[in-house]
C-alpha cells in the first residue's frame, strides 16, 4: 500500500508530517506533497485546499504522479442530522455531490455519463477507519459518537438552517456536509483507487457554522486527525 492522505486545511493535518520518517517534500501544481513513512505505512500527505475541483486535482496528482494506491481524506464537516453532534466522527459509506444537477438530462445528483449518484467508499479502508475512530473516541471526554453513512459534498459552505433542510429533504439519510469528499470519490471511482473519507463534525451547518468551524479547526480538529490516523496505521 502507498497511502495518499488529503486534508483541505493545515489544521486538519497538524502533526502528520512531523510524525513522518524520511519525509521528502515535492511541490507541484501549487501544493506540497510530502512522502515518507507514517507509523510504518508508505504515505504521501498533501493539503488540497477547499472545494471539489481542488480536491479532484489533488487526488488525481496523488495517483498519477506520486503513485498512491489508496486514498484517505481526513477533515471536518458540518452536521447533516440532528443525531450527529459537534465532536462526533462520521465515516462515509457513500458520497454524493449535492450541487450536481444536470436534470432533466440526467436525474438530480447523478454524475453525467457515469450512472453514479452515490459513490461507495472502499469497504476495507472504511472498516479500518471506523475501528480507528471508535478506538480513539472511547477515551475522549464528552462521549463523542461514531457514525457511518452518507456524506454530501458541494462547493458551498452551508451556514443556513433552511439550506441544510432543503438538502435533507432531498437526501434524508444525510449525516454530514463538506466540500471535497465526493470529488475525491469520483476521481478514485474513475481511476479504480480504493478510498475512505473520515470527518469530524465542526459545526451544525446553521447560522453559527462559520464561528463554530473556526473555533473547532483551531482547537480540536488536528488532534483527531493525528490520533485516528495513528490508530489506522498501527491497528
Ligand atoms: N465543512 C465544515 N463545515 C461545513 C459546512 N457547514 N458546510 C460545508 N462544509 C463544511
Amino acid at each position: 500500500m502507498r497511502l495518499g492522505i488529503i486534508s483541505a486545511l493545515a489544521e486538519e493535518q497538524n502533526g502528520l508530517i512531523e510524525a513522518m520518517e524520511n519525509a521528502a517534500k515535492v511541490t507541484h501544481g501549487m501544493r506540497d506533497y510530502t512522502a515518507g513513512r507514517l507509523w510504518g505505512v508508505d504515505s504521501v500527505c498533501v493539503l488540497s485546499r477547499i472545494g471539489k475541483v481542488a480536491a479532484a486535482m489533488t487526488a488525481s496528482i496523488l495517483v498519477e504522479k506520486f503513485g498512491v494506491t489508496h486514498i484517505v481524506f481526513t477533515g471536518v464537516a458540518g452536521s447533516g442530522d440532528l443525531g450527529v453532534r459537534v465532536g462526533d466522527v462520521v465515516v462515509a459509506d457513500s458520497l454524493v455531490q449535492h450541487d450536481m444537477d444536470a436534470s432533466p438530462l440526467f436525474p438530480r445528483f447523478e454524475i453525467p455519463l457515469t450512472g453514479q449518484s452515490r459513490i461507495a467508499s472502499d469497504r476495507e479502508l472504511t472498516r479500518r477507519l471506523s475501528t480507528a475512530a471508535r478506538d480513539f473516541l472511547q477515551n475522549e471526554p464528552g462521549s463523542p459518537q461514531f457514525h457511518r453513512g452518507l456524506i454530501a459534498s458541494g462547493d458551498q459552505f452551508i451556514n443556513k438552517r433552511a439550506q441544510l433542510n432543503a438538502l435533507k429533504d432531498a437526501l434524508p439519510e444525510l449525516l454530514a456536509v463538506e466540500m471535497e469528499g465526493a470529488a475525491v470519490a469520483q476521481v478514485c471511482f474513475e481511476l479504480g483507487i480504493p478510498f475512505g473519507i473520515i470527518r469530524t463534525i465542526s459545526d451544525n451547518a446553521n447560522e453559527d457554522a462559520a464561528v463554530d468551524f473556526m473555533h473547532f479547526v483551531h482547537t480540536v480538529a488536528s488532534r483527531y486527525a493525528y490520533n485516528i490516523l495513528k490508530h489506522f496505521c498501527q491497528p
